[in-house]
């Protein structure tokens, strides 16, 4: 089958992304500052987008209605924090991308905790093994139905003590999840290792 992209409306064109990308890496975020309440919510358009410095991107779509209350947050702070998630947590992650008002915390909701952060405002997530605390860099959009992409400069980590080993994060004991598409998700399989190749 080939398909033109040509030929697709919006809604055609995500279900063949979220088909297409995956296993996709999920930024939970965390963003907003008092006396506006923390807002978390997840996002698997993201990657990282620079090596040093380390900087990291995900797409934010428009609701009929407007913004949504990440990208608001983060426009109007500068910073936000990108939470990575162990496998344990998968239940609260899916939940917290219920809609919720601004005036709603998804952290009070899901009866969630805090931990302060170091360099910025924003708190982060307890109970998860890595937190990347972001400075606002920029935001591009693509297109008026595209999203917009939402860039961030890591300011700091913060990394579990148990999955630390050697000076490198152990991703099996990390135990990250993959969105795929719609409400399904995959948890790490078995690990294969190869040689390294020269130059590569
Ligand atoms: C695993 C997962 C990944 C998601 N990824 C995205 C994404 O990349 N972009 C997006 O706009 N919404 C994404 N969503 C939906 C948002 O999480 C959802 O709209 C959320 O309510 C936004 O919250 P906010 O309005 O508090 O910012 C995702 C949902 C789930 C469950």
């Amino acid at each position: 089958m080939f398909i033109d992209a040509g030929t697709l409306d919006p809604a055609g064109t995500y279900r063949l992304l979220v088909g297409s990308v995956v296993p996709r890496p999920i930024a939970w975020v965390t963003s907003g500052i008092s006396p506006r309440p923390v807002n978390l919510a997840p996002f698997s358009s993201f990657a990282w987008v620079s090596q040093h410095p380390a900087m990291l991107g995900f797409t934010i779509n428009r609701r009929p209605t407007g913004r949504k209350d990440t990208i608001r947050n983060i426009e109007e702070d500068g910073e936000y924090v990108v939470n990575i998630a162990g496998d344990a947590m998968l239940n609260d992650l899916h939940a917290s991308s219920q809609w919720h008002g601004p005036d709603v915390s998804e952290i009070d909701v899901l009866g969630l905790d805090l931990l302060p952060s170091t360099i910025i405002s924003v708190p982060r997530l307890a109970g998860v093994p890595i937190s990347m605390e972001c400075v606002h860099h920029q935001t591009i959009q693509f297109s008026p139905t595209g999203g917009e992409f939402v860039v961030g400069r890591v300011v700091g980590w913060h990394i579990a003590d148990e999955v630390m080993v050697d000076g490198r994060i152990d991703t099996e004991l990390v135990r990250p999840l993959g969105r795929l598409a719609g409400p399904r998700y995959s948890r790490l399989g078995e690990v294969t290792e190869l040689p390294p190749v020269p130059g590569g």
